[in-house]
This record gives C-alpha cells, sequence and structure tokens, in this order.
C-alpha cells in the first residue's frame, strides 16, 4: 500500500493541535475560484497550470485546509497560477468524472490534463508546490540572476556544467525531471556563473535556509549518489517538527526520531544542542527532530509512549509502521538517547506493538481481534479471515456495524473455516507481520486460507456485497445462512473516511 504521508500528517500532528485561530471570515472576499459541472472544462481546460480542491462541506480536514487554501491562492494568484473549489455534494457529476474517492481531493491541472497533487495542506506548502510546478524541471541560472535563483525554495541545487559535461548534463536533468517536485534545480553553464558561485566545472552546490546555508557536492554526476546526497543533505540536522514540515521528513524514506520535549523545559535547548553529533553521525540514516510534547501528547501516545513523563524520544519507521518507544530518559538524555539509536541501527530494539488484552471469551456474532492474537488468528492457514479496522469515533464503521454483525451470524456455522474479525486499529497496532498499514477507517482485509496475502475488500459494504465477496474468493465451502433483511446502504462518493 501506498504511505500517504497528509493521511499520516493529519491523523499525525493536525490531531493534537488546535486550527481554530487559523479560520478565517467566511464572507471574507476569496481568491479561489468557485467551479461548477457547467464551467468545470470551460475554465480548467484553457489554464496552464491550476490546483482544484474537490470538498464536502461537512468535512473537517477541508475546513482545516480552508484558510491555508485562501492564503495561497492569494499569493499564487500573484504569480498568475490559479487555485479553484468544487463543492462534491452539490456537483456530484463533475466529482465523479473526477473519479474523487474522498474528501478533500486535490489535483493539479495542466490545460485540463490532471495529475495528483503532492505536496502538504499548508499554505506555504502549497505555495512552494506550485511554485516548483510552475518552473521547468531545470531553470538556466546566469551570473546576474545566480543570487535571486538560490532563496527561490528552501533548498535549492545549482549544477554547474559546461558545454563539455554534456553526459553529466542528461544525469542531472534526468535527476531534476524525478525530483522537481521535491526541489527547485538550477542549470548554470557560462563560466562567469561559476566564478560567483565560487566553484570550477562540473560542480553542483545546495543552497539552504538553514544550518549551513551552501553545501558542496563531492560526488560523481550520478543519479543514485546526487539522490543520496539530496536525501541527505535537504533536512536540517535537527529541527522542529510540525504539521509543516512533516510530509517532508515521510517522504525522506527514513526512519524519524522525535525528541519530545516541554516547551518550557529550561535544559531543553542544551539538550537539542547536545545532539546534533548524533543527528550528524546518523545524517542519511535516521533522521532526528524534536517535537512539542505538551501540544502533540496525542502524536506521543500513537507512537506508544506512554506520555505522561517528559522528554523522552522514540524511533519511528515510517515506511515499515513500527516504533520504539524510550519513556525514561535519565539523567543524561543525549548518552541514554544515542545508546538507544545505536541498538536500532545494530537492530537489537524489539518494534513495540500496542495490544487490548485477548478477550477471554468471543461471544459476539464478530471475533473481536487484538494484536498479541493478530498472527494466531490471522495467519492461521486452515482459516478465511475477513478483518475490519475500525475506530471507534469512526462514522462510516459505525454505519457498518450492524451489517457487520449480521455478516458475522451468516456464517456462525462455519467459524472453524471463516472468520468475521474486527480489530480497534486505534487500541491496537497492526503487527509488521501483516506487511500493510492501516490509513483510513474502516479498512477492510481478506487472507484466504493457505495464503498470507491480503486482498482489499473494497466493495460497497452492503451485506450482499460481503457475501458475493466471500463467496468469490473464500478458499473453505462455506454457506451463508438466510438471515434477516439486508439493512445494507452506501454512499458511492465516500470511499473512504479519512484519519
Ligand atoms: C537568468 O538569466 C539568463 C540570461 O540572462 C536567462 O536566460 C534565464 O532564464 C534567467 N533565469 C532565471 C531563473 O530567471
Ligand atoms: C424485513 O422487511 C420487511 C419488509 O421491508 C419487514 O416487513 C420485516 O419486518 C423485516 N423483517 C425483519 C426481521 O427485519
Amino acid at each position: 500500500m501506498k504511505l500517504s504521508p497528509s493521511t499520516l500528517l493529519s491523523a499525525a500532528i493536525v490531531g493534537g493541535a488546535t486550527l481554530a485561530s487559523l479560520v478565517s471570515a467566511a464572507d471574507a472576499p476569496s481568491d479561489v475560484l468557485v467551479l461548477s459541472t457547467d464551467s468545470f472544462s470551460s475554465i480548467v481546460d484553457s489554464e496552464p497550470l491550476m490546483l482544484v480542491e474537490f470538498y464536502a462541506p461537512w468535512c473537517g480536514h477541508c475546513q482545516a485546509l480552508a484558510p491555508h487554501y485562501e492564503t495561497a491562492a492569494t499569493t499564487l494568484k500573484a504569480e498568475g497560477i490559479k487555485l479553484a473549489k468544487v463543492d462534491c455534494t452539490v456537483e456530484e457529476a463533475v466529482c465523479s468524472q473526477q473519479e474523487v474517492g474522498g474528501y478533500p481531493t486535490l489535483k493539479v491541472f495542466r490545460k485540463g490534463s490532471a495529475s495528483e497533487y503532492g505536496g502538504t495542506r499548508k499554505a506555504d506548502g502549497i505555495i512552494s508546490y506550485m511554485l516548483k510546478q510552475a518552473l521547468p524541471a531545470v531553470s538556466s541560472v546566469s551570473a546576474s540572476n545566480l543570487t535571486e535563483f538560490k532563496s527561490k525554495d528552501r533548498v535549492v541545487a545549482v549544477a554547474y556544467l559546461t558545454a563539455a559535461d554534456a553526459k553529466d548534463q542528461q544525469v542531472f536533468s534526468d535527476f531534476a525531471e524525478s525530483r522537481r517536485d521535491s526541489f527547485v534545480f538550477g542549470l548554470a553553464s557560462d563560466a562567469e556563473a561559476a566564478k560567483a558561485a565560487g566553484v570550477v566545472a562540473p560542480a553542483l552546490v545546495l543552497y539552504r535556509q538553514f544550518d549551513d546555508p551552501e553545501v558542496k557536492y563531492t560526488g560523481k554526476f550520478d543519479e543514485a549518489e546526487l539522490s543520496a546526497f539530496l536525501t541527505a543533505e535537504s533536512i536540517p540536522l535537527i529541527d522542529e517538527v510540525g504539521p509543516e514540515n512533516f510530509m517532508m521528513y515521510a517522504e525522506a524514506g527514513l526512519p524519524l526520531a522525535y525528541y519530545f520535549t516541554e516547551p518550557e523545559d529550561a535544559s531543553r535547548e542544551a539538550t537539542i544542542e547536545a545532539l546534533k553529533p548524533l543527528a550528524k553521525e546518523y545524517k542519511g540514516k535516521i533522521n532526528l527532530v524534536w517535537i512539542d510534547a505538551v501540544k502533540f501528547v496525542n502524536h506521543a501516545k500513537g507512537l506508544n509512549l506512554r506520555g505522561e513523563e517528559w522528554p523522552s524520544f522514540v524511533i519511528q519507521d515510517i515506511q515499515g509502521g513500527t516504533k520504539f518507544p524510550l519513556d525514561n530518559l535519565g539523567k543524561d538524555p543525549a548518552k541514554t538517547v544515542g545508546d538507544w539509536l545505536k541498538q536500532y541501527v545494530d537492530g537489537k530494539l524489539k518494534p513495540s506493538i500496542k495490544s487490548e488484552p485477548v478477550p477471554k471469551t468471543q461471544d459476539g456474532p464478530v471475533h473481536v481481534l487484538v494484536a498479541d492474537e493478530f498472527d494466531k488468528v490471522v495467519f492461521d492457514d486452515s482459516k478465511d479471515v475477513l478483518v475490519e479496522f475500525y475506530a471507534p469515533w469512526c462514522g462510516h464503521c459505525k454505519n457498518l456495524a450492524p451489517i457487520y454483525d449480521q455478516l458475522g451470524e451468516k456464517y456462525a456455522e462455519s467459524k472453524d473455516k471463516l472468520v468475521i474479525a474486527k480489530m480497534d486499529a486505534t487500541a491496537n497496532d497492526v503487527p509488521p507481520s501483516a506487511g500493510f498499514q492501516v490509513q483510513s477507517f474502516p479498512t477492510i482485509k481478506f487472507k484466504p486460507a493457505g495464503s498470507k496475502e491480503f486482498m482489499d475488500f473494497s466493495g460497497d459494504r452492503s451485506l450482499d456485497s460481503f457475501v458475493d465477496f466471500l463467496g468469490l474468493n473464500a478458499k473453505n465451502k462455506v454457506v451463508a445462512k438466510d438471515t434477516t433483511n439486508d439493512t445494507g446502504s452506501s454512499d458511492p462518493h465516500l470511499v473512504h473516511e479519512e484519519l
């Protein structure tokens, strides 16, 4: 499953923070265009570059995005880039035509052709992302505009290559094309620009708005080497993490190690300083950050810290979905953290897996699954297993509950062949053995008997759909009991509820 950092971000971080202060007055004049089914094509098809949000007025994430979207629209208007929105509860036809599967959905359009938006949902992130979309993958830079170009974004990579370096130019331009959503790339091919930059071609310099403002690249023009360099050097040694930059860390593809600290802690600055050598040592392997423990206590708990004592520390392998919390840092936090990191890279730490106690009995129609029993129940080769991962607060999960109970009843006689299970994924971690992470609620997975591979259930969540799906995919012969009336209902626009 593709990792969705924006989903993680909103779940992990926005959850704990308050955005109320950012909500703008509803009747302020807006730079966001309002599109309808009728006007959509005539406006979108002719714009060289625009961003469109598909939303529903009741959706919380859409409301949180709104003030950021407004700010970005105003800033980007000056750059000739338009932002628009479509209310999918009214303009159903265009939303269905655009295959909108959740709210909000953001798409970048170039003359009517759509691509996925890959930035954050914060004003700065939207602006930075769209400005990069407006630039060519590689801009040509000269001595006269080098200074201005260097400050275009928080990380700008400029290659100094002459016409003689044709092969390097090709490598650089392919590389820039592949990372154009994340970085601004420039190519300076005149000797004067290289002189102004204090380098001799072939060379590459990274201009940054943090730590050392200039970092010279000393490797070869090779895509893998350039990529490793950029991944390591585009991230500050140890920065504060929050909603604006979480996505950058999630996309870096490295484990993220958080130092949770209270804002009032007198020793905070000193400890962060003391962590810098560790950040250097593990640069390119693990990213280190610090985070406000009070504001983001829910995030701490989500990472299996107790959330009661600060400072504390946790390593999160975002890709692998594992976490390694350390509640008590003792008298010398930097030393304790150093030992923990060492054990982690040496593969000596076991991931922490949160679990509810194993239920003493299973009385209901649906098997109550917990993390500690996950492997035993789900990877029982003799059984077909359907699992719903839910959150107690999720509305779609609540709607599904009675249908899911009926489903359990239908197969009550076949429990030795087919398990209908549910797991509260807020109280239990999906173990790494599952091989997937739950990104939205409800997530419904099916594991056929004799297999270790999961399939997605993506039907309409009516009783009939479940029965049809199981009839089609279950390896064991099971018969659905004729039970009560089908109460299944679903809204085709709401494929999932985001975390
Ligand atoms: C910088 O100047 C050169 C020539 O003066 C021009 O070709 C180039 O487009 C400019 N680059 C930017 C990013 O403005
Ligand atoms: C099934 O549906 C019928 C007609 O809609 C209704 O009269 C009946 O009471 C329902 N039975 C149950 C058990 O819900």
